[in-house]
């Protein structure tokens, strides 16, 4: 891709060397943001009474059966979906979206206002905790988001991926590849949470937030 710079399609698309190192830096983020979401899921599916059984339950029927993506659409796994939409929530990896977003002319919207040339970051951990949005933010409760509760959460209260063309290409991908772990790690083990982590805990990592203390889980085979 680096020697396609020179090509006149690229030089017309304006994708310089920038773009394709920019790139690069954040399909190596991704993997980070990915096992940044999965610890979270194992701790909150771990130290929630009766949340590991019910996702076991949802499972049984994959024994001895390929995982597809058919078979793993959010109405075919509606626990694991809810699970996953509740651990994306309260646990978003970036610290904020659009570091550099420069508000183009005055606004204002419901008694806000924002001058011309603020510089304008969004918080994911702020705005995905909501209160107004959600009832008890800070709790993780996967419930919310079954199908036939989720109707009251509008697209924009949840940030963790982003909206729009600055959205994360890998969505989609990084949801599969977690749904597939959880699966096929609630069918063989139970998950034990860390003997000494009661809760997280973080620090600012380069482009994502990083656990103080790394959790460690014990798995036992079921
Ligand atoms: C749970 C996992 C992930 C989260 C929470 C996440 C979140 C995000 C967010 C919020 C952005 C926008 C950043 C901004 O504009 O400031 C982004 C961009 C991006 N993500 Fe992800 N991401 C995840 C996984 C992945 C995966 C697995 C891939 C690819 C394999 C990926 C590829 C990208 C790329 C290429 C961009 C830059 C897009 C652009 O600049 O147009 N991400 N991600």
């Amino acid at each position: 891709m680096w020697e396609q710079t020179a090509t006149e399609e690229f030089q017309r698309l304006g994708i310089t060397e920038a773009t394709v190192t920019w790139q690069m830096v954040n399909y190596l983020v991704a993997s980070d943001a990915v096992a940044f979401a999965l610890a979270h899921l194992l701790f909150f599916v771990s130290t929630t009474p009766g949340c590991q059984d019910r996702l076991y339950e949802e499972f049984k029927s994959f024994k001895g059966q390929e995982i597809n993506f058919e078979n793993i659409r959010d109405t075919s796994v509606p626990y694991l979906t809810a699970v996953l939409n509740e651990t994306l929530r309260l646990a978003p990896s970036p610290i904020s979206i659009g570091d550099d977003l420069e508000c183009l002319q005055d606004w204002t919207y419901e008694g806000y206002k924002i001058k011309r040339g603020t510089i304008v970051n969004v918080l994911p951990m702020a705005v995905n905790r909501n209160p107004a949005v959600y009832q008890n933010p800070n709790s993780f409760k996967p419930d919310r988001y079954l199908l036939e509760n989720r109707t009251g959460i509008q697209k924009y209260a949840f940030a963790t991926f982003w909206h729009g063309p600055w959205a994360c290409p890998g969505n989609k991908y990084a949801q599969t590849i977690i749904k597939v772990f959880t699966i096929r790690l609630v069918l063989n083990y139970i998950i034990n949470p860390p003997s000494t982590l009661t809760q997280l805990e973080y620090e600012p990592g380069p482009t994502t937030l990083r656990f103080k203390d790394i959790p460690i889980f014990q798995l036992v085979p079921r």
